[in-house]
């Protein structure tokens, strides 16, 4: 007997890497994605939610709703990293403007009432940018916490150190405020940092084998992963990139690929000079009860394998 599939909500700042995330998740038979909430982070709010809706419908889905929630972080205001993804967010390809329609509710109110009339500990999240969303649902209705079946994020880094200031890594110094409210809610929780999404780099052999797809799906995302990893390439001086936000997808498909440690993790609200930084007592120096998974390594080849296969599933 199949199992049936696995309530998912993706939380997300699209980001071409975001892209590639909600593409392989929309691609997988394990998952019903029972919506997309998009927040501001890579660039403003204006254009992630316009950006998600792109995706579904390069995906086909416009059936799976898209929510826009919040446009700046709880306290702190909003650095974006056009730099990286472009002054749309998803420079590279030409996809045309959605035409399906954003859904009229607010991503937190969303996020609250299907979790609130949800079974105990049965939706997924994986939110894939910056916490906002995710923590002013916690704040709004606490009981929402025990209707997490687990999060699984991306972000932090530890080992690695950061790639937005030397101690933090994006998602988490945009809002480090919303990081620690996720962080200390009780809820199962793993994190893929960029100890784990730096040990796996795009090759060059596996964009030649998605370049030779012929398919819209295949074409726009080797386009959107050309012009992405170009800006990682330069800095770490690498034959490929890091494709950080689809990890949290394939670590739901194949957590054999990852190496973990449950531990305890804190993030840094005080000190400007550390802001968003992830503090893993990864040697349980403390004591403290640990509170998450957290992804060290990934086996490259596997999640590249899982990723193109998912890709190739679309038939246009
Ligand atoms: C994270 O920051 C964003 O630029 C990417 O989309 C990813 O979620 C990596 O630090
Ligand atoms: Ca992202």
């Amino acid at each position: 007997m199949t199992d049936a599939p696995r309530p998912l909500i993706i939380d997300t700042d699209p980001g071409q890497d975001d892209a590639v995330a909600l593409l392989v998740a929309l691609a997988s038979p394990e998952f019903e994605v029972l919506g997309i909430t998009t927040v501001a982070g890579n660039v403003p709010l204006a254009r992630t939610q316009v950006n998600a809706r792109k995706v579904c419908e390069l995906a086909g889905r416009t059936d799976v709703p898209v929510f826009a929630g919040c446009s700046r972080p709880m306290v702190r205001a909003l650095r974006t990293a056009e730099e990286v993804h472009g002054v749309t967010g998803l420079d590279g390809p030409d996809l045309p403007e959605p035409t399906m329609a954003l859904e009229p509710r607010h991503a937190v109110d969303w996020l609250v009432d299907t979790l609130m009339a949800a079974a105990d500990a049965s939706v997924t999240i994986c939110p894939v940018g910056p916490l906002t969303n995710i923590a002013m649902a916690l704040v709004k209705q606490p009981a929402i916490a025990a209707k997490i079946r687990e999060v699984v994020l991306m972000g932090g880094g530890f080992f690695e150190g950061g790639n937005t200031t030397p101690a933090a890594e994006f998602n988490i110094y945009v809002d480090p405020h919303a990081a620690h409210v996720v962080f200390s809610s009780g809820v199962p929780l793993t994190m893929i940092p960029l100890d784990a999404t730096h040990s796996a780099l795009m090759s060059r052999a596996w964009m030649a084998d998605l370049g030779a797809v012929d398919t819209q799906v295949a074409r726009a995302t080797v386009a959107m992963l050309e012009f992405y990893e170009r800006f990682d390439m330069e800095r770490y001086g690498t034959e490929g990139g890091p494709l950080h936000d689809p990890c949290t997808i394939v670590y739901l498909l194949r957590p054999d690929l990852f190496e973990t440690r449950f531990c305890h993790v804190a993030v840094e609200i005080a000190s400007e000079l550390t802001m968003g930084m992830t503090v893993v007592d990864w040697w349980d120096a403390t004591g403290n009860e640990p509170n998450c998974t957290v992804a060290r390594r990934i086996d490259a080849d596997g999640l590249y394998d899982v990723i193109g296969t998912c890709l190739k599933r679309y038939p246009l």
